[in-house]
């Protein structure tokens, strides 16, 4: 039977994850066709911390400086507030997402881009936006049904739900990002670990004007610690921002062993008015909808021409902020292998190291996400309030911390440790930037035979850049001319980068002699780029005459370490390490 339509590669999906996949394969030229549920894009703020990481993605794809046009910046993020509500008493602060000063300085070093808050509601739209301008097809309120695939593509069924009818499309790659409960994982039948439903959450979307609550502490997060905040939820209640200082979310928990409570208007009225604290102040409920706290990740991303990406393949609660981020830079990594793999220069085998690069990126955050959850519970300790008890039992433990007692001083010592401890949950540089894909899990990176840096510092809250491969390219200012530009703005762009200096001649001749198309970079006085401040000089990690190799994602994928001892040298390096980069050794 002939297929409806045909195309190279078909995504489920349109959240984080698949819009950002069909905006990488538009920008690369690749074919490609997105399905989507519903008849709009997400309705609700969902997903918002975009950190570093993902703003170098979008930076590459072309869309950063609309996100940031559109995102609340990150000088408003940061006063992560711990109170009781938000017109009650307050116990403590954490600077967070990068507005402590030292951090604020680690990630000005670490990235040319900056932490932002995006909610998902306004992400999409940017990134569905620019991957149909450069040639997505995408299709509202169609729903994928099941596939089979065979040795050249696979074939989808899919319902037209305005029609009411089925359809086929058939594509050399499907990519599953439909999300948490994804059926394209489960019919490819990917093996998962982990639990789902560990707890009930519920998300209340509210207008009301909080200026006087929240402008002279601006945080994106608010926690309160109340009666019934340890039941269930995300470690306490929460009220975040969506918009300053009007649109808000408040997260609040429930029993998972008894049900989501009915979710009335006045049910959500009265979860609202508990957390801000003020009955009088004008609330207008928008919506609500419950959830459940997964630790779930596939073990394995793909099965056979199936790839899944996001959500579909890590499912953890939002703490971190790493839903949204994590489901982006799955799908930076898959595109680019699937344009080589498609238009004929990779073999398929490049494919597998999606799952060897991405897999355990996504069981660690799964595990960090949830562990933070679990760092909440010291703040209740210091007041005594994770045991049973009457409202006002917790309220005089609150209060005690004013007294001028020991036993006072102790809890305000152990408080103001307890929620110093959040870092790892609101300022955890080291979490959004070191990922690496080292060469010992990954064919798509070439040991250079050094040993593993490892991280001289806590690798949860401290980034450490280094250029062995396997490691994202080390941000440097450099110039051209009178323009001051990134060294992530030379590489990027689908294409693979060789990255030299003075006396790397024969390496930019060999980059021209593979098959593959390889741009060049030559940094040093009187070249291409000049590093005046010195910065590249430090961070190469490599003499001048040494080589990297970037990949289209930003990725070094081989080093050398010096100037080639000749130009059959630098081309016989070369060539060995594109083919074993391309999956053709
Ligand atoms: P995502 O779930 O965003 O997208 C899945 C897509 O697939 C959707 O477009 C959906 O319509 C589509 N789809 C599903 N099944 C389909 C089918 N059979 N056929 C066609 N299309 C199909 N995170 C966070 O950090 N902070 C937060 O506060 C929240 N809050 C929150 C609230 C709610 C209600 C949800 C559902 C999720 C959150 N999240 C969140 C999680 C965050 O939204 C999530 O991590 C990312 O959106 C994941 O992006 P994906 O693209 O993988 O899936």
């Amino acid at each position: 039977v002939e297929p409806d339509a045909v195309t190279d590669v078909l995504i489920v999906g349109s959240g984080p994850a698949g819009a950002s996949a069909a905006l990488a394969l538009s920008t690369y030229g690749v074919p490609n066709i997105v399905v989507t549920r519903y008849a709009s894009l997400a309705d609700t703020p969902r997903a918002h911390i975009t950190n570093q990481r993902t703003m170098e993605v979008l930076r590459d794809l072309g869309v950063e400086e609309e996100v940031v046009a559109k995102a609340t910046p990150q000088r408003l993020m940061g006063d992560t507030t711990f109170c009781t509500s938000l017109a009650g008493e307050e116990l403590g602060r954490v600077r967070s997402w990068g507005n402590d000063p030292l951090v604020q300085a680690a990630h000005e070093l670490a990235s040319p881009t900056r932490m932002c808050d995006m909610p998902q509601h306004l992400m999409e739209p940017v990134l569905v936006d620019a991957a149909v301008a450069r040639g997505t097809n995408l299709r509202f309120s169609t729903v994928y049904k099941s596939f089979v695939q065979d040795a050249d593509g696979v074939t989808v069924t899919v319902e037209d739900r305005l029609r009411g009818d089925e359809y086929t499309i058939r594509a050399k790659y499907l990519i599953g990002a439909d999300g948490g409960r994804s059926q394209v994982a489960e019919d490819a039948g990917l093996p998962m670990g982990g639990q789902m439903g560990v707890a009930g959450s519920i998300n209340i979307v509210f207008d009301a004007d909080l200026t006087k609550y929240t402008a002279h502490r601006p945080s994106t997060l608010y926690w309160v610690l109340a009666p019934g905040a340890t039941v269930g939820g995300i470690g306490a209640g929460l009220v975040r921002c969506v918009r300053p200082w009007n649109e808000w979310m408040v997260v609040w928990g429930y029993d998972v062993t008894a049900g989501a409570p009915d979710l009335t208007t006045e049910y959500a009225e009265s979860v609202v008015r508990q957390l801000v604290g003020d009955d009088e102040i004008p609330v207008t409920i928008k919506s609500s909808s419950a959830w459940t706290v997964n630790e779930m990740y596939a073990e394995t991303y793909s099965a056979g021409r199936v790839f899944c990406a996001g959500d579909a393949t890590h499912r953890h609660p939002p703490s971190n902020g790493l839903g949204s981020n994590t489901s982006i830079q799955d799908a930076y990594n898959l595109a680019w292998k699937l344009k080589l793999v498609l238009d004929g220069t990779a073999s398929p085998k490049l494919l597998d190291t999606y799952t060897a690069e991405r897999a355990p990126i996504g069981k660690q955050i799964v595990t960090r996400a949830n562990k933070s959850i679990g760092e909440t519970a010291p703040i209740f300790e210091a007041l005594d309030g994770l045991s049973p008890q009457t409202p006002e039992q917790l309220w005089a433990n609150i209060a005690a911390r004013k007294d001028d007692t020991e036993a006072a001083r102790k809890q305000r010592a152990q408080l103001r440790e307890a929620i110093a401890f959040k870092v790892y949950e609101f300022n955890a540089h080291g979490v959004d930037l070191n990922q690496r894909y080292p060469a010992e899990g990954s064919a798509a990176v070439v040991p250079d035979g050094t040993d593993d840096p490892g991280f001289d510092r806590d690798p949860e809250l401290y980034h450490q850049p280094t250029t062995r491969p396997g490691a994202k390219l080390p941000h440097a200012w450099i110039t051209a001319g009178t323009r001051t530009l990134s060294t992530l703005d030379t590489v990027g762009r689908g294409r693979f980068t060789l990255v030299t200096g003075i006396g790397g001649a024969n390496w930019v001749s060999a980059a021209g002699a593979q098959d593959l198309e390889i741009a060049t970079v030559v940094i040093g006085p009187g070249q291409q780029y000049e590093d005046p401040y010195g910065d590249w000089a430090r961070l190469s990690e490599v003499a001048d005459g040494g080589a990297l190799l970037v990949r289209p994602d930003g990725y070094v994928a081989f080093r050398h370490a010096t100037a080639a001892a000749s130009g059959e040298d630098a081309e016989r390096l070369l060539t060995e390490a594109v083919r074993r980069i391309l999956g053709h050794d």
